[in-house]
């Protein structure tokens, strides 16, 4: 635990136990809490955060978000930035965004005030525990993983988020038709996800390989760090059969046409 991580921790109740270490897909990062960060999580935490009490048991997302709308998770939502923007754009449905960043979970707080959005959660935790733990099955319209940690050591690669096991338990928690979307700008990790997705049983590509880039996701942080970088962006957009027997819901629309510009105004405050 870093020293940022201690306000939250002593919040929420998540944070180093006792017995045997799972395999986690992230390293604690050691991160400076600003003023307004220490601010956002002493009011906002109560009223944004998700509380995951001790007692075992599915979130009742209903009452979570007070209304009942489809949800989109979004694992490792950084500094939140572009879970804000597509939560503003998508008033419809309500963003459940997870985060073991303290710094990335204050910063989601503030501009969800800043932003006055009534749909997004926050939870800071393992999304893996969460989805397993906390999230029922068929509950979830949309799963993102946007640039998610590569792993790039074949040592390391135990702890991608895209596995077959943890793909077959996101996949789980979707509606059949819902909807798992993927984000990397690390080309050998990019191949593996589509290997790993394409071997699913119950995931069906939405598009022939990798998708064209879609016009709702907006340019995240590290994905400009990875632009920077002169590295390719891979979007990968699978959808969860609807029967074993069925074929996909229609691809989303085609959108090959996109240009980083059309983005700038999100580049800029990044
Ligand atoms: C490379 S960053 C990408 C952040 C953001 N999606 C973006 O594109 O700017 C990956 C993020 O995932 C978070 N993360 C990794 N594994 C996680 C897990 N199991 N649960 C919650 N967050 C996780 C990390 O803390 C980090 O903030």
């Amino acid at each position: 635990m870093t020293d940022a991580d201690a306000p939250l921790a002593a919040l929420t109740g998540f944070g180093p136990r006792g017995g045997l270490r799972p395999i986690r897909t992230f390293r604690r990062r050691a991160g400076r809490l600003r003023p307004r960060h220490r601010d956002a999580l002493t009011r906002l935490w109560p009223r944004y955060g998700v509380p995951l009490p001790e007692e075992p048991g599915p979130l009742d997302l209903t009452a979570l978000f007070e209304r009942e709308a489809p949800v989109v998770l979004e694992i490792g939502s950084g500094m939140g930035e572009a879970t804000a923007e597509m939560a503003a754009r998508d008033p419809g449905r309500n963003y459940l965004a997870v985060e073991v960043h303290t710094p990335g979970v204050a910063n989601l707080l503030a501009l969800i005030e800043e932003r006055g959005l009534t749909n997004v959660r926050i939870a800071y935790a393992d999304a893996v525990e969460l989805v397993r733990d906390r999230l029922p099955e068929e509950c979830l319209d949309a799963v993102h993983a946007f640039f998610p940690d590569p792993w790039p050591k074949a040592r390391h690669h135990k702890r991608r988020l895209i596995q077959p096991e943890r793909v077959a338990l996101l996949r789980s928690r979707l509606v059949p038709g819902g909807i798992l979307h993927c984000a990397t700008d690390w080309t050998e990790y990019a191949e593996w996800m589509l290997a790993t997705l394409s071997a699913d049983p119950e995931l069906v590509n939405a598009y022939d390989g990798f998708a064209p880039r879609p016009a709702h996701r907006p340019v995240t942080r590290f994905e400009l760090r990875g632009l920077r970088a002169g590295r390719t962006i891979y979007d990968l957009i699978f959808v969860r059969r609807t029967s074993v027997l069925s074929t996909p819901a229609p691809a989303p629309p085609r959108d090959a046409n996109w240009r980083p510009d059309e983005h700038r105004d999100t580049m800029d405050r990044l």
